[in-house]
């Protein structure tokens, strides 16, 4: 094992949002969860974490979150960490938040799939896919996906993680990021199942149209079987979903739980239009965002 980066070393990395594009319920398990599959994109709207090393103890700052403190995700993945590599804690993370929690954006799985990174960077170690994949899912149903990035289709609690071919055509989307989020237990608390929107083949179809590389025919194939109970807990939401569509969407639906919504535009331009318009309606934000075709993180060691 390596010893990595000394005393004062720190790393700097990028951590994206997701959106989901399509998700589909299967029923509920035995544990809980709901068994689904979904398809993941990553978009360059992200967190920054900084992670430095100190002689001992563990710290995670996050401004934008101050109450969550050991419950913080960030933190719980650096304690998991140090735990499954039986290193001695000695990490000060810095969590600076843009993706709102309880968005449906993955902010908070990002984040720690970022620390989970970020750590074995700074301590030189290079565990095997499988440990890091199962340190990820461990925290949460997200967090794998975040370690791949770009677009990937996730089955079982959405941590079992299969690479997509990135999307072949042109698109931006154009995130509503209301002024509250929604819990993601109580989005699935109200799932009904079998759900009463489900669509027979609905993944494989959307997966046909991602191949192609058509947007017109891709927006047609967005489906979220969580809208239907996001929307009945935020019936305002359903309202910004017509609107994105009336804009101009190619396809417009809620991210995994919500409380996000997005639309996919052609081009930044229109999703610009779009966003300055839909802006003078509603009390949230809209915020452009790029998809992205691979992992881009940046890690850069310094002493
Ligand atoms: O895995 P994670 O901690 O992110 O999940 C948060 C909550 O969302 C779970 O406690 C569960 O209520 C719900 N969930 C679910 N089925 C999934 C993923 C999450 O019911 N596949």
């Amino acid at each position: 094992m390596s010893a990595g980066a000394g005393p004062g070393a720190a790393v700097h990395i990028l951590a994206p949002a997701k959106i989901n594009l399509g998700l589909e319920i299967l029923g509920r398990r035995p544990d809980g969860y709901h068994e689904l599959r979904t398809i993941f994109q990553a978009i360059d709207f992200s967190d920054r974490v900084r992670i430095a090393r100190t002689p001992s103890g563990l710290h995670v700052r996050c401004r934008a979150l101050p109450r969550l403190g050991r419950r913080n995700l960030a933190y719980r993945a650096a304690k998991l960490f140090f735990g499954r590599t039986g290193l001695r804690e000695s990490a000060e993370i810095h969590v600076e938040k843009r993706i709102p929690a309880g968005g449906g954006l993955g902010g908070g799985s990002s984040d720690a799939a970022a620390v989970l990174l970020g750590c074995c960077r700074l301590y030189g170690l290079r565990p095997e896919r499988r440990a890091l994949a199962s340190m990820a899912a461990a925290l949460g149903s997200d967090v794998p996906f975040f370690l791949e990035g770009g677009t990937a289709v996730g089955r079982g609690r959405g941590e079992l993680i299969e690479p997509l071919a990135p999307w072949p055509g042109q698109a931006v989307a154009l995130l509503y990021l209301p002024t509250a989020g929604l819990a993601t237990a109580d989005v699935y608390g109200r799932v009904a199942s079998p759900p009463l929107t489900a669509r027979p083949r609905a993944l494989t179809i959307l997966l046909a149209r991602w191949r192609e590389g058509d947007l017109a025919r891709l927006g047609k194939a967005l489906f979220n079987d969580l809208e239907e109970a996001a929307f009945s807990l935020r019936p305002e939401l359903a309202t910004v979903k017509e609107a994105l569509l009336r804009e101009g969407a190619a396809g417009a639906l809620l991210s995994g739980s919500g409380s996000s919504v997005f639309g996919l535009y052609e081009n930044e331009a229109a999703a610009g239009r779009a966003g300055r318009r839909l802006g003078e309606r509603f009390p949230g934000r809209f915020v452009k965002a790029r998809l992205l075709s691979a992992r881009r993180r940046w890690g850069v060691v310094k002493r």
